[in-house]
């Protein structure tokens, strides 16, 4: 069973229409039918939340064909609705007052073929939210659904134990041979230092014990100091880790100490370092911080506080920034290219000439953001906030966006996802 995209499309078209009104009446049902799912949003601007969820399903649909960027938005878009209280049982309510809501505004358009698209939809974008969630689409939830948009083919089952065997016979020796090596590995590094040093010691003399006296191996073996040099080379590397973590302490202690200050060259060097040896970045909290020319190519910043950050020619092509809060962050002339900024905050920031060229910035707010000259090129805005944002002279060749979300953009000299100029109407 495949989506009907299509469908979906078309019907999802005529909502558009009555956007605003759609998301109320929705949670008006959601409530009406289920009074006791209200005290989850207790805490919450109803207002807000509704254009959330419009947006979300603008990007959904839109989406749909590009499953490889709406895959990692839903999984993190469940795994936050972990934080927000949400268990399983709850979306087969949220998928009821879906389709009433949806068979209100569609009337005669409401076929059975529409219905089955939108649950059909619905069961993929809930296995996948699920997902990311940590626990498996539930049978309440999923039914007879089999597949999904997104999912591969499901394979015939074979008996458990079958599967082992033929495992085990078919394992050449050097996959065995592989796998005792990497459990030895595995063991010298949780082994205790003092157990790896007196193994090392024991095997290096039984390799001088086998080995011929007179061979230049024996020599070089034979000399006194020989065991002590290979038991400090042994816990040299043994302790690797051990530094790693040291230095990765000591990065993390000079971030810290830098917290709400505005200029510190350590900060950016120890960023930079932490990146460059892996580490994650996710959560980051640097806001009002001057990382001017910093590179964090790639770096995970996920969630990341930049709020007010100084960004100016920042490295940040391939770095994840999805939920960053970049409100005001100055990035003119940075380097975004194919960085993910799924949902980030980028109300105000200053983007004059940055590349953007393939980032996805699927429903982030660039409301009031400055993106004049900015490359946009191939990049994903569906679903985005680009109230008053300023676009003149910005390169949007490609770029996935709607002429709804451009509509109080400024856009002169633009050249348009068709190539064309813009020009304004008066
Ligand atoms: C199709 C499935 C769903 C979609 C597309 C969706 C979409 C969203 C979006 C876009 C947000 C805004 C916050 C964020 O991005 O993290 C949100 C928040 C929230 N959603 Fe959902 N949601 C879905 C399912 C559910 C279900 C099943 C429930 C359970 C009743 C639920 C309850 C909430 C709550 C309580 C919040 C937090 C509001 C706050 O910020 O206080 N959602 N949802």
């Amino acid at each position: 069973m495949t989506l009907n995209i299509e469908v979906l499309e078309q019907s999802f078209e005529k909502v558009k229409l009555h956007a605003d009104e759609f998301a109320a009446s929705f949670y008006e049902n959601l409530f009406k039918a289920n009074p006791e799912l209200k005290p989850l949003f207790t805490k919450t601007d109803m207002k807000s939340q509704e254009k959330k969820l419009l947006n979300s399903l603008v990007l959904i649909v839109e989406n749909i064909r590009n499953p490889e960027a709406l895959e990692p938005v839903l999984k993190a878009l469940g795994a936050r609705h972990v934080g927000y209280g949400i268990i399983p049982k709850y979306y087969r309510p949220v998928r009821e007052a879906l389709l009433v809501t949806f068979e209100q505004y569609l009337q005669q358009h409401w076929t059975p073929e529409v219905k089955k698209a939108w649950l059909d939809a619905f069961t993929a974008i809930t296995a996948l939210m699920l997902k990311g969630a940590g626990k498996e689409s539930s049978p309440k939830v999923d039914q007879a659904q089999n597949s999904t948009i997104l999912a591969k083919p499901v394979q015939a089952e074979q008996p458990v134990t079958l599967q082992f065997q033929t495992k085990i016979l078919a394992q050449p020796f050097n996959q065995v041979f592989k796998q005792i090596s990497h459990k030895l590995i595995d063991a010298f590094w949780i082994a205790p230092t003092w157990l790896i040093a007196i193994v090392a010691a024991v095997l290096f003399t039984i390799v001088v014990v086998i080995v011929d006296d007179n061979s230049v191996l024996g020599e070089a073996l034979g000399a006194a100091d020989s065991v002590s040099l290979v038991v400090a080379l042994v816990l040299f590397i043994k302790e690797t880790p051990d530094r790693r973590k040291q230095f990765h302490y000591q990065a993390w202690s000079t971030v810290d100490a830098a917290h709400n200050v505005k200029v510190s060259y350590a900060r950016i060097l120890a960023l930079q370092d932490l990146n460059e040896d892996g580490v994650s970045l996710r959560g980051l909290d640097a806001s009002g911080a001057e990382l001017v020319d910093i590179n964090l190519s790639q770096a995970n910043l996920s969630k990341a506080n930049l709020m007010e950050s100084d960004l100016t020619n920042a490295n940040l092509s391939y770095a994840n920034l999805d939920n960053a809060n970049l409100s005001q962050a100055k990035l003119s002339g940075a380097n975004l290219s194919s960085a993910k900024l799924g949902f980030a905050n980028l109300t105000q920031a200053n983007l004059n000439s940055a590349n953007l060229s393939h980032a996805n910035l699927i429903c982030a707010d660039l409301s009031n953001a400055n993106l004049n000259g900015a490359n946009l090129k191939d990049a994903n805005l569906s679903g985005a906030n680009l109230e008053r944002a300023y676009l003149n002279g910005a390169n949007l060749k490609n770029t996935k966006v709607s002429n709804a979300e451009l509509s109080s953009a400024f856009l002169e000299g633009a050249i348009m996802s068709d190539g064309s100029k813009y020009r304004s109407q008066n």
